[in-house]
């Protein structure tokens, strides 16, 4: 870049998965990580960086970006790609390799205060994540102090309405077909059961 060269540079960059692409088979196969981690977040990435150069979104954090084209139709390909960036790094964080079983005792009393029981908040889950139409994502969340599930379509995020995630489930067709096919239900119960950082919600929740 020469010097009298004044355009902004873009920087998003894909974080990393915070594990191996094959630590989460058998329930997610490396094949599916390796091509939804990196073709398809990646993807989301390279896109965002060719769409944001030299316009005024250039210098604004994912978060600002995000805000500021939600609900802007001549905005949504900058929207759908950067929310798809940050809803694909908040669902990495929603997963662990030995992850399912029971919550921490201090989620835990939440989520029956909320659900009646464990079984209950998940069933709730995989109910939303089954009945999305087309793509979108699962979301456990707090919206004031009530945790409650809901779901968003394509690339929509529950923060823009005032709602706290606390773990997600990708529910795309890119997230499973490889592994389940047709067969949301059974991707959607296997990470239920065998995946979901109860932790990370734990987290997001204090
Ligand atoms: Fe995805």
């Amino acid at each position: 870049m020469s010097k009298t060269d004044t355009s902004k540079t873009a920087t998003h960059i894909l974080p990393a998965l915070p594990y191996a692409e094959n630590a989460l088979k058998p329930v997610i196969s490396a094949k599916t990580l390796s091509f939804h981690y990196g073709k398809h977040h990646q993807g989301y990435v390279d896109n965002l960086n060719k769409l944001i150069a030299d316009t005024n979104y250039a210098d604004l954090s994912l978060e600002q970006i995000i805000t500021r084209a939600a609900g802007k139709p001549k905005k949504a390909a900058i929207f759908n790609n950067a929310a798809q960036i940050w809803n694909h790094t908040f669902y990495w964080q929603s997963l662990t390799p030995k992850g399912g079983g029971e919550p921490p005792a201090a989620l835990k009393q939440r989520i029956e205060a909320a659900f009646g029981s464990v079984d209950a908040c998940k069933k709730e889950l995989a109910s939303a994540a089954v009945s999305q139409f087309g793509s979108g994502w699962a979301w456990l969340v707090l919206d004031g102090e009530v945790l409650k599930v809901v779901k968003t379509a394509n690339a929509e995020v529950p923060w823009l309405t005032d709602m706290k995630p606390l773990l997600v489930i990708d529910v795309w067709e890119h997230a499973y077909y490889l592994d389940y096919q047709n067969r949301r239900a059974d991707y959607v119960n296997a990470v239920l059961d065998k995946l979901l950082n109860w932790e990370f919600a734990l987290q997001n929740a204090s």
